[in-house]
């Protein structure tokens, strides 16, 4: 997809007051439930690190899951547009950022998201101009968290904001499609919204971003180990799965006409 494109309809459709609403997939059926859903986009995001590999963060994550992430996902979506993480590591030059990215485009991917402003922007203007569209990412950057510690908000301090608001600008001057603003403090994240041309989509930074992205395990409750303050559980997946699951084994040890033997099932 062409990136001016993208582009040229995300600014008007900011114009128009346009609110975005996006969430992660991790895999097929993820990917397409979400499909018919009217998403703005489904991301395969990094934090499948996390909500699908059990790994504490996501600065494990590879190319090599993204790339097979991205292709499941892929194969469930024909609907919605589909944008895909370059993992830590993969887009350090503008070399190898291409190869990152032809990669989840050839599996599916319509886009590319990065985590970083300004010292990224030659790889930014890199991946623009060879016909991939980016979305950046600001503020909390999970990709960094061993070097810049644990999760919390950004933009608190003067310098942090200056920081943060120059890189939103560097990444729309240099042609991305939108920007992702997470745990960024909410006043500084409706400024930047105000500010910028690009639409703003926030993960915990208050509700006047343009738009709002969670990860899809937070948000359906299938996780109920780990959730985030800032998202909202409006789904039960975990209790859904152990009632399934407590039912069958119920069900074997009684040994009743009912037990999943004795029926039939539909094809694929
Ligand atoms: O990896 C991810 O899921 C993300 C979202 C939190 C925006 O980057």
């Amino acid at each position: 997809m062409n990136p001016l494109f993208i582009r040229n309809t995300w600014v008007k459709q900011k114009q128009e007051r346009h609110r975005w609403a996006a969430l992660t997939a991790t895999d097929y059926p993820t990917g397409r439930l979400l499909d018919s859903m009217g998403l703005d986009f489904i991301l395969v995001g990094d934090s499948l690190g996390m909500v699908a590999l059990g790994y504490p963060d996501t600065t494990e994550v590879t190319l090599e899951m993204m790339v097979h992430h991205t292709a499941a996902v892929a194969r469930g979506v024909r609907h919605t547009f589909l944008v895909a993480d370059l993992p830590k590591g993969s887009y350090e030059t503008e070399e190898s950022a291409l190869r990152s990215a032809t990669a989840l485009q050839a599996v599916g991917a319509q886009a590319v998201k990065l985590e970083g402003g300004c010292d990224y922007c030659s790889v930014i203007h890199a991946l623009s101009s060879h016909g991939i569209p980016v979305l950046a990412h600001l503020g909390l950057l999970p990709q960094r968290v061993k070097e810049e510690g644990p999760y919390r908000q950004r933009g608190k301090t003067p310098e942090e904001a200056q920081h943060i608001s120059a890189d939103t600008i560097a990444v729309q001057e240099v042609g991305v499609f939108g920007t992702v603003l997470e745990m960024v403090i909410p006043s500084l994240a409706m400024k930047l919204t105000q500010q910028l041309r690009i639409p703003t989509i926030g993960i915990g930074s208050g509700k006047n971003c343009d738009g709002q992205i969670l990860v899809l395990s937070d948000l359906a409750g299938f996780s109920p180990w780990f959730r985030p303050k800032f998202a909202p559980s409006y789904g039960n997946v975990a209790g859904e799965i152990q009632g399934a699951a407590k039912r069958f084994i119920k069900e074997v040890r009684e040994k009743t006409d009912d037990s999943p033997s004795h029926q039939s099932s539909d094809s694929r």
